[in-house]
């Protein structure tokens, strides 16, 4: 994909404003601290598109980027960060379960998970709420880098028994460090 053109349109905090403009949306979902951030920044091109850290719950709500003009990338805020309150885990509930259920026609969700974490109950979680939403999901595996060749296809198939999934195969292991698996995704994507 040819990054022409990226443009940060807005951070939604509710539903009202949530953008639907019938272009296409790929948003971003996974655990505080996965890589989304730095996953998105990686497939465009960009270092500081959106911001990352090492400290997790840093994305705190719903950021839209405007790539070619033709679609959005959409960063979600992760879950599962420990140190949230009862209250903000909530609100991270309501606020996803809204824009999953109200937003893009066109809407597909790359649900990201840690390939060194192996996945936790969590992501089972997350994977089949989503697609009890109905939801198209693109299983990543995340900071595949961190991982010894010898350790990767292990790391994939305990992802998968978490998300019940019965292919290994459709999970794609990426690297927001090396850009491994990046042209990957984007076929993926078939954004065109
Ligand atoms: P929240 O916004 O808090 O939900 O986190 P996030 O999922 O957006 O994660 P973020 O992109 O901020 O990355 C979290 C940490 O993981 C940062 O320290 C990144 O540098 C690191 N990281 C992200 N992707 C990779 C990767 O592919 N390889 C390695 N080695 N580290 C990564
Ligand atoms: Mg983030």
């Amino acid at each position: 994909m040819k990054i022409k053109d990226v443009e940060f349109v807005l951070s939604a905090a509710s539903a009202k404003q949530f953008v639907r403009d019938g272009l296409p949306q790929v948003a971003f979902a996974g655990r505080s601290n996965v890589g989304k951030s730095s996953l998105l920044n990686r497939l465009l091109q960009r270092k500081k598109l959106a911001r990352t850290s090492s400290k997790p719950g840093r994305t705190r709500m719903v950021n839209y980027f405007l790539v070619n003009k033709r679609f959005y990338f959409v960063d979600l805020p992760g879950y599962g960060y420990a140190k949230a309150s009862k209250t903000d885990r909530q609100s991270w509930g309501v606020l996803i379960e809204n824009y999953l259920r109200e937003s893009a026609e066109d809407l597909r969700l790359v649900l990201l998970v840690d390939a060194k974490i192996e996945g936790s109950p969590l992501d089972g979680q997350a994977f089949e709420y989503f697609r009890s939403l109905g939801v198209a999901q693109l299983v990543v595996a995340t900071k595949i880098d961190r991982l010894p060749r010898s350790k990767r296809s292990r790391s994939l198939k305990k992802i998968a028994e978490r998300l019940d999934l019965e292919q290994v195969d459709d999970i794609l292991p990426v690297s927001a460090e090396t850009g491994e698996g990046i042209d990957k995704l984007w076929a993926e994507l078939a954004l065109g």
